[in-house]
This record gives C-alpha cells, sequence and structure tokens, in this order.
C-alpha cells in the first residue's frame, strides 16, 4: 500500500479530476483548468523525482487526467492505472517525451501530450549562454575572483577564444537548433556548418541573406554549408551543439571516436538529452584535453555526474535549465493544462503544434483544442479546422 502523499486542492467540488505531480510555475494553468469544472490536485510532496508508486497513489480509484514530468517513469504500469481511474489524457510539461512509453499509452487509449513550440528560442538562448561560458571560460573566472585570486590583470588571464569568424555546427537542425544557430551567426558572425536529415532551407536563406547584408556594409560576410555527414560537422567546427532527440539511434552519438575526431580546441554543447553523449568518454576527452571545452545542460544518468565530470575545469555544468524562462516554463505549464483538458473536454487535435501562440494569449480564450497529442493519429483523434 503507498504512503498517502500530500496535495493541494483547487475547486474541490470541480466534476473532472486532474492532477499535477508538480507545482508549476504561473497560475493560469490552474485558472483554465478550474474554469472548465475540473478539480485539481497538485503534489506538494517534498521529493523532486516521484517513483511509479508514488503516482499511482496521486492517480487514485477516479482520475482524467494528469500532468506529469520528464523526471518520471510512464510506462505500461502508470498508464494501465490512469486507465483503470478512468483517465484519457496524460501530458507531459516538456517537449521531449523520451520518459513516456507511447504504445503503451495506445494501448489504454491514452492521449499523450508535450509542449513545443514554447522553447525553442529559451533552449536555443540556454546553448549561445553555455557557448559563450564555455568560450570565455567565465564560470572558472568566476570562481577565481570568489576565492580572492585575482591580484592584477595578466596577458595570459583565461585566455579563452574569439567566436567570430568561427565556424559554428549544429547537428539537428529542428526548431531549436535552427535558432541557436541564427544566434550564433547573426550575433558573433560565426559560418555555419549543419547536419540534418531534412535540408533547413529557412536557416540556409537566412545565412545567405545576413552574409549579403554583412558584404553590403564592408564586413566579411557569414557563409553555410550543410554536411553530408555528422563527422564532417565534428571535424570542421569550432563550436558544436547537438539538438537530436534521443532515440537508439542517437544514443551516444557522441562517443570516444567522434570526440577524437573533433579539434583539439573545440567546445561542445549538449541542451538536448543526456545519453546522447557518451559522459565516461567525455570526461576522459576533458582530462587528456584540457583546451577541448563543453557546456551541458543534460546527463547521461541525471540528476548525477559520472565521477570526474565535476573536478574538470573545462566543463560549464548547470542543472536541466535550458527551458527555464518565465514565459517559456508558464507557457509549458498552460500547454500540458490545455492538452489534458482538451482531451478530457473532447476537444480536437490543434493542427499545427509549432504554432501555440493563440493558447498563451493572455487577454483571449484559448481554442477550444488539445495543442498538442503526439499520438493522435495512432488513438484517431479528430484534428482541428482552426
Ligand atoms: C524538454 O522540454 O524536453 C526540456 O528538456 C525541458 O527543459
Amino acid at each position: 500500500m503507498a504512503k498517502p502523499i500530500a496535495i493541494e486542492v483547487y475547486n474541490p467540488n470541480g466534476k473532472y479530476r486532474v492532477v499535477s505531480t508538480k507545482s508549476m510555475p504561473g497560475t493560469r494553468w490552474i485558472n483554465l483548468l478550474i474554469e472548465q469544472d475540473c478539480r485539481v490536485e497538485i503534489c506538494t510532496q517534498k521529493k523532486t523525482i516521484l517513483s511509479v508508486e508514488d503516482i499511482i497513489a496521486l492517480i487514485g480509484d477516479k482520475c482524467d487526467g494528469v500532468i506529469g514530468q520528464l523526471t518520471e517513469d510512464w510506462g505500461e504500469t502508470l498508464f494501465a492505472a490512469l486507465s483503470r481511474a478512468g483517465g484519457k489524457a496524460f501530458s507531459n510539461m516538456a517537449v521531449g517525451y523520451n520518459n513516456v512509453d507511447v504504445n503503451a499509452a495506445n494501448k489504454h487509449g491514452v492521449a499523450v501530450g508535450n509542449t513545443p513550440g514554447v522553447l525553442t528560442e529559451t533552449t536555443a538562448e540556454l546553448a549561445a549562454s553555455l557557448s559563450l561560458a564555455a568560450s570565455r571560460r567565465i564560470v572558472e573566472s568566476d570562481q577565481f575572483m570568489r576565492a580572492g585570486l585575482y591580484d592584477g590583470w595578466l596577458p595570459h588571464l583565461f585566455v579563452g577564444n574569439l567566436l567570430k569568424g568561427q565556424t559554428v555546427g549544429v547537428i539537428g537542425a529542428g526548431r531549436i537548433g535552427s535558432a541557436y544557430a541564427r544566434m550564433m551567426v547573426e550575433g558573433f558572425k560565426m559560418n555555419l556548418i549543419y547536419y540534418d536529415l531534412y535540408q533547413s532551407t529557412r536557416l540556409e536563406k537566412f545565412v545567405t541573406a545576413y552574409g549579403e547584408f554583412l558584404k553590403a556594409n564592408g564586413e566579411q560576410p557569414v557563409t553555410w554549408k550543410r554536411a553530408a555527414s555528422m563527422d564532417e560537422v565534428l571535424r570542421e567546427a569550432d563550436v558544436i551543439s547537438l539538438h537530436p532527440i534521443l532515440d537508439k539511434t542517437t544514443y551516444h552519438l557522441i562517443n570516444k571516436e567522434s570526440l577524437a575526431s573533433m579539434k583539439k580546441e573545440a567546445i561542445l554543447i549538449n541542451c538536448s538529452r543526456g545519453p546522447v553523449v557518451d559522459e565516461v568518454a567525455l570526461v576522459e576527452h576533458l582530462k587528456q584535453n584540457p583546451m577541448f571545452r563543453v557546456g551541458l545542460d543534460v546527463f547521461e544518468d541525471e540528476p548525477y555526474m559520472k565521477p570526474g565530470l565535476a573536478d574538470m575545469k573545462n566543463a560549464v555544468v548547470v542543472p536541466h535549465i535550458a527551458s527555464a524562462s518565465k514565459w517559456t516554463r508558464e507557457g509549458m505549464a498552460t500547454l500540458a493544462a490545455l492538452n489534458v483538458l482538451g482531451k478530457i473536454k473532447g476537444y480536437p487535435v490543434w493542427g499545427d503544434p509549432n504554432r501555440v501562440e493563440p493558447f498563451l494569449n493572455e487577454n483571449a480564450p484559448p481554442p477550444a483544442a488539445s495543442p498538442s497529442i503526439v499520438n493522435a493519429k495512432a488513438l484517431g483523434l479528430p484534428v482541428s479546422k482552426l
């Protein structure tokens, strides 16, 4: 028998019971659910990662939908429990859903939501921040100052890499990868090399136009190249940012061999998913190549780091905060709540999950649709005509 779990309840007499496994930023998401006759229960247990048993206890005997987090293991056991409780909807408060067994959800007829369209710029900004922090050795310098070690300007003190004129490499030029590429090209006048199975015509056009603008202003134009292989990016780029989804094909995409093919002074950024990088091999590479630098938002065994990583001065590490801007996190909460609400109310699924602005406009009611249901097709859910 699972232990009782601490919860906070809004609108106790609501007809539909919606559970959120965590408190989420903002209040709009709660109000939107309450306005539509939902009783909202938010888990307030002081435990960062809830176990499957904890979540089963939260679901209880009657539950119409759950909003959950990427740290939770949403597989057969939880979808069976949700379905037994009469639940038809689950939404991750994340764009990534590698913690969700969508086949198990399909089997139990549960719609699975995610939150694309609202994280793009925020995540790209963190990748850009890590690129700067690593190239200009910001964290090392900060620690040096705080330790009282600065006793005067020196020609060699914390010399890093100039980004202007260097090449930024992007692996996975989808929404986030393209936004990051644009920031680095436009902000720091870097040349671009990218690898993606699909051609990113918009990105190419952007870099071409920006290059022409620079040329017209008497500056060195920026260039772009679509690489034929990922290895080409690894060999040629000075700063490489990883933006693939995590699946069998991208697990340990960066390993001992691929690290060895990179420039000795390259910078590697990962804001995608930890297991895309073989972290043990990375630690060894950082030890052997002190001028190689890395900026990591995600880790192979989150919340842990592989032994040795925390001691590496050439690594900047942050705790999975790529989407952590107020606007984005409140937007993610709203989208996750509306995914669940839409299914409960029998609304159709929004036609373009990347065009979610109408759901985020606080001055108007959101469209009567679920913003993004990843298994809509498998469940045969209708698509909104709006
Ligand atoms: C996501 O949404 O997948 C992110 O990793 C959360 O920041």
